[in-house]
């Protein structure tokens, strides 16, 4: 009697525990997402590739980023520097991840940008970028601060760039 009382105590805790593992693993619903706010569209030309090859680590392109515009909503509009390439690297699946260093001219004053963009081509053959600004002029101080993502398609000589500030959602 003893031990089928302690049996049905053993079996309600066992089926409670289950019932607390089972609520766990329902999908719980999901944070607020970032919002993203768009910074600019880009047409940056290229010059042709000069291939590097299959290296000891990777099969590296360097294609030179040689002009362009970019413009955008707020205040973020000029031209691509003659003075920047992408040092790319095609990874042993085949998959291409830009490795690029340019930079810009915003507005009339011509304030200097750098860029330096990092990602991966994804499967419909757009490419998603990792993207940070540096620049000490005031009026584009706050893209320092910024965090970036750019989605990439490109042309013939040329690339189209769309990229976008992420936004934390409000607290
Ligand atoms: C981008 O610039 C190239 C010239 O470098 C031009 O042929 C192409 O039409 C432009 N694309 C867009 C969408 O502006």
């Amino acid at each position: 009697m003893k031990f089928s009382s302690d049996l049905t105590a053993l079996l309600s805790a066992t089926s409670a525990a289950l019932a607390t593992c089972a609520a766990s693993t329902n999908t719980p619903s999901p944070p607020p997402p970032p919002t993203l706010t768009h910074l600019y569209t880009m047409n940056c030309t290229l010059a042709p590739a000069i291939t590097i090859g299959d290296g000891p680590i990777y099969n590296r392109v360097a294609i030179p980023i040689v002009g362009g515009t970019f413009s955008g909503p707020r205040g973020l509009s000029g031209t691509i520097a003659d003075l920047g390439a992408d040092w790319g690297v095609t990874d042993k699946h085949g998959v291409f991840h830009p490795d690029t260093r340019y930079h810009l001219y915003a507005g009339a004053e011509k304030a200097g940008i750098f860029v330096q963009t990092a990602g991966s081509a994804q499967p419909d053959g757009r490419i998603q970028l990792r993207m940070v600004f540096e620049t000490g002029h005031p009026d584009y101080y706050w893209l320092n601060y910024v965090v970036a993502v750019g989605i990439l398609t490109a042309g013939d000589g040329y690339v189209l760039i769309d990229a976008w500030q992420v936004n934390s959602p409000a607290l």
